[in-house]
């Protein structure tokens, strides 16, 4: 048990463990005495609506990505010691989606509709110090569509426990930030909200110390004595000047840590960390963005934030890893579309180095045709969320936006703060009143950020006044926005303007067609060939050429972006597919992404890698598997961080490629088709600098099993992110193998998703079968805590975890990973879960036939 004894300042602890949850809403299940005996154990962050199967009939349709939602239950008992008598102690829900109503010991304390922003309530007065305590949580996602996108539902965020003393920092409650630097020295602004919970008047003093990164020692450090009335709370500012700042960049991401620690004579009541960036901030009309002072272009994403298989439940280190994927491509930002992201996705773009714009809202009250959830027009079948945010806007939107900046605007990973995507009572209705009270809430509470949004149909927001209100309008692709940047600006010089949600181009992973889908007509996206020479490509997939772009490909929009001085840069719809916005049945799956859904890059990827990084890298495409096709020109593409490359055909040249004029993002080569090997080789100023080659691979007949992580920690909540990729006898990657695979994994570990990024894939995501897609197939591992009970004539140590995986007719493979600690995440205080338990369900997929 974990001591919450008297003299301990604060404590912010994990609550993830131990909780129970049942789907449905039985009756009275808030009260303390109900009995949850049969309620299923689990721990959080749990998203229901992943575990469940695809149905074409679902109430959440497209949008949801054919998911079930409905209602759910969550419950806690718990034991408080009694060492805690006199402190306080909050707890807080980093996100509930959606609808989250929270009681404890039957006491209701509130309801939250809006599930991407978290929540925190005051359990002191409610609390049984020295007995068993009962938290439950009801969450209603009930009425479909409630987003445009898949949302997950439940408590599938982190759940804190935070005890202090009755003297305390305020939740969220210091503004630290730099007015001024220069090389030589950084002036820091530290706001701390002070609480004094005690019934007397106190006189508290407010330490600051700054902290360089990694370092204990402080390089700056200030105090302040305030007295403080009984009951109430005080705003103390305060300033510290850091010498030679080390300066936060996305290269260089240094994060210093502010210290708050409140004393009342020697006692010290509260210690409280802040993170703290030095950089400055430029936004100009006609030369971009500078960080640092100097000039950067925003090479973004937008993302939403599910993690593929695992749904919306946070596995930090799954994100960690899409973070990563986005990192080693060049990105340098990201967009929160459309909504305030969990506090883990802000800590890693502090900690990575990302430019954040920072978004709250996708809906205001108008949902198109729905305002305030009324119908306004005959026409319901356009537009938003019937049952989005519109419905609560009005009540909740000052509320939430508060919430949001109070959470995040310490982080320095955000440059903006964008109050919409796509309103259409701003910019086609001309509403600006509601900009107006958003805007000025933004400035007050974070003066130091401008305000933006993300607008389509740019061409009537500019009729309507809406645009003159926002510091920097974000122009997303829509109605053709990405074609006005140059008029844009000619017409309105003083407009700072970047690509909010530009380029939006499709792409399945292993999918080529040689004809554009897309053709808008202010842009053309040229065919690569006079006849399509992969007519037999399903129509629900998209092509990898670059050439399936809604209005513009990804090449085109990246030449904009880096050749108009005043685009500040450009986020791309999305580096990431997303579950939901599928399009309609059969597809479920958003295939906007760079990424498939289960992590694997698709061509485009390396498209962005080659303009934005300068690994030394060359990727070529399409695959080189065409049986039938001997003698067909195929357009081969390379993308290189090369000046130029030269391709080989079963050793012969097929030429140099250079750099420049009709083709300066790629390079490309008509190939007749011949089956073997396709080499590239890389070079720049005349040396080589990297080299690829793809094989045709013969009848598929063997598989491997790959991990990216064999050691387990489950109190990290480690992940083994696992590969299974289809091969001819002779190792050569079959870019078309299809097998059914059967999983099966013994010791302390189980599979937490599976997928293979095929967007019209009805498998479950949870199963311990799963299908390739294109070759390959995804399998998410965690280990699980407790005893490791190994069987007497098993092959196995204790800890030791094998995963099997069998396709029909071929050699199984084993991999073998290792639980290294038996313990569960820290938990605080003892769960109480006693009388009969209930066993995780868990769906053990059955195989199908291949
Ligand atoms: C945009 C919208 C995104 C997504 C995208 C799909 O208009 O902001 O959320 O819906 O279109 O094309």
């Amino acid at each position: 048990m974990l001591s919450a004894a008297g003299d301990i300042p604060r404590q912010k602890l994990n609550f993830d463990t131990d909780w129970k949850f049942a789907l449905g809403d039985p009756e009275g299940a808030q009260a303390t005495d109900y009995d949850a005996s049969a309620w299923r154990e689990l721990d959080l962050p749990h998203d229901w609506s992943v575990e469940a199967n695809f149905d074409a009939d679902a109430a959440a349709g497209a949008p949801g990505g054919y998911l079930p939602s409905g209602v759910g239950w969550y419950r806690k008992a718990f034991l408080v010691p009694d060492n805690i008598a006199g402190r306080r102690v909050f707890i807080e829900f980093d996100g509930i989606y959606m609808n989250g109503e929270v009681w404890i010991n039957g006491h209701h304390l509130g309801k939250r509709p809006y599930g991407y922003i978290g929540v925190g309530y005051d359990l002191t007065p409610h609390l049984k110090v020295g007995g068993r305590n009962v938290i439950t949580v009801k969450v209603d996602d009930l009425k479909q569509p409630s987003a445009r996108w898949y949302g997950g539902t439940g408590i599938y965020r982190h759940v804190w426990l935070t005890i202090t003393q009755p003297v305390r920092v305020a939740h969220h409650g210091t503004y630290v930030r730099t007015p001024q630097v220069t090389r030589q020295s950084a002036r820091v602004a530290i706001d701390t909200t002070v609480i004094n919970g005690e019934e007397e008047e106190m006189l508290v003093e407010v330490d600051q110390g700054i902290y360089p990164p990694g370092s204990d020692y402080f390089v700056a450090a200030g105090s302040k004595e305030v007295s403080i009335p009984a009951g109430s709370e005080m705003t103390v500012a305060q300033f510290l000047d850091l010498k030679e700042p080390m300066l936060w960049s996305p290269e260089s991401p240094n994060l210093y840590k502010v210290r708050t620690t409140l004393r009342v004579g020697a006692k010290v009541l509260d210690v409280y960390d802040t993170p703290l960036g030095v950089r400055t901030l430029r936004f100009d009309a006609n030369d971009g963005f500078f960080l640092n002072g100097e000039p950067v272009i925003l090479r973004g994403m937008c993302n939403h934030q599910d993690l593929g298989p695992l749904g919306t439940a946070l596995w930090d280190q799954a994100l960690e890893r899409r973070l990563r994927m986005l990192k080693d491509m060049g990105c340098n930002a990201l967009r929160t579309s459309h909504y305030p992201q969990s506090p883990e996705f802000m800590r890693m773009a502090d900690e990575m180095g990302f430019l954040v714009v920072n978004e709250t809202f996708d809906e205001w009250r108008r949902g198109w045709n729905f305002v305030d959830g009324q119908l306004v027009s005959s026409r319901n079948d356009r537009g938003k969320a019937r049952y989005g945010y519109n419905q609560y806007f009005t009540a909740w939107s000052e509320r939430d936006l508060t919430d949001h900046l109070k959470r995040d605007r310490n982080h320095p990973c955000v440059i903006m703060w964008s109050i919409a995507n796509e309103v259409p009572e701003a910019q086609k209705f001309g509403e600006i009143e509601t900009v107006k009270v958003l805007r000025d809430l933004v400035r007050e509470i974070d003066p130091t950020r401008p305000v933006t949004a993300g607008i389509n149909h740019i061409h009537t927001a500019n009729e309507t006044g809406f645009l003159e209100e926002l510091d920097i309008v974000g122009y997303n692709g829509g109605g053709g926005s990405c074609f006005l940047y140059e008029k844009d600006h000619e017409r309105f010089p003083n407009r700072i303007i970047y690509a909010s949600e530009v380029p939006h181009s499709l792409q399945t992973r292993g999918e080529y067609r040689t004809h554009t889908n897309y053709r808008e007509k202010q842009h053309e996206i040229p065919n690569l060939t006079e006849e399509e020479v992969f007519p037999e490509t399903d129509a629900w997939y998209e092509s990898s050429y670059d050439n399936a772009g809604v209005r513009i490909n990804a090449r085109d929009s990246w030449h904009l972006t880096k050749t108009l001085p005043y685009v500040l840069g450009e986020f791309r719809w999305t580096g990431f597919d997303y579950i939901g916005e599928s399009g309609g049945w059969p597809r479920v799956l958003g295939n906007f992404g760079i990424i498939d859904l289960c992590n694997f890059p698709k061509d485009t990827y390396y498209f962005y890698q080659s303009q934005w990084t300068d690994t030394p890298m060359i990727h070529i495409l399409p695959h080189w598997n065409w049986p039938g096709k001997e003698g067909t020109v195929i357009p081969v593409h390379a993308y290189t961080t090369g000046d130029e490359a030269e391709l080989f055909l079963n050793g012969e040249s097929l030429g140099v490629r250079k750099f420049g004029g009709e083709n300066p993002y790629h390079l490309e080569w008509m190939v007749p088709y011949a089956p073997g090997e396709l080499r590239a080789v890389a070079r720049k100023g005349g040396d080589e600098i990297a080299e690829t080659a793809i094989h045709t691979a013969g009848p598929p007949a063997r598989f491997q099993l790959e991990a990216d992580q064999v050691e387990l920690d489950p109190r990290r909540r480690d992940l083994a992110y696992l590969t299974v990729r289809i091969e001819d006898a002779d190792g050569n990657f079959d870019p078309k193998g299809e097998r059914w695979v059967s999983l099966q994994v013994r010791g302390p570990a189980r599979i937490l998703g599976v997928h293979n990024g095929d967007p019209l894939s009805h498998h479950p995501f949870k199963s311990n079968t799963v299908r390739t897609f294109n070759g390959l197939a995804r399998v998410i591992v965690a280990s699980t805590p407790g005893d490791d009970v190994v069987q007497p004539n098993e092959k196995r140590e204790s800890g030791e975890i094998i995963v099997r995986a069998s396709v029909r007719g071929w050699e199984s493979r084993e991999l073998r990973l290792k639980r290294v600690h038996q313990g569960k995440p820290e938990s605080v205080f003892k769960p109480d879960n006693s009388g009969p338990r209930a066993t995780d369900v868990y769906d053990e997929g059955v195989p199908p036939v291949d």
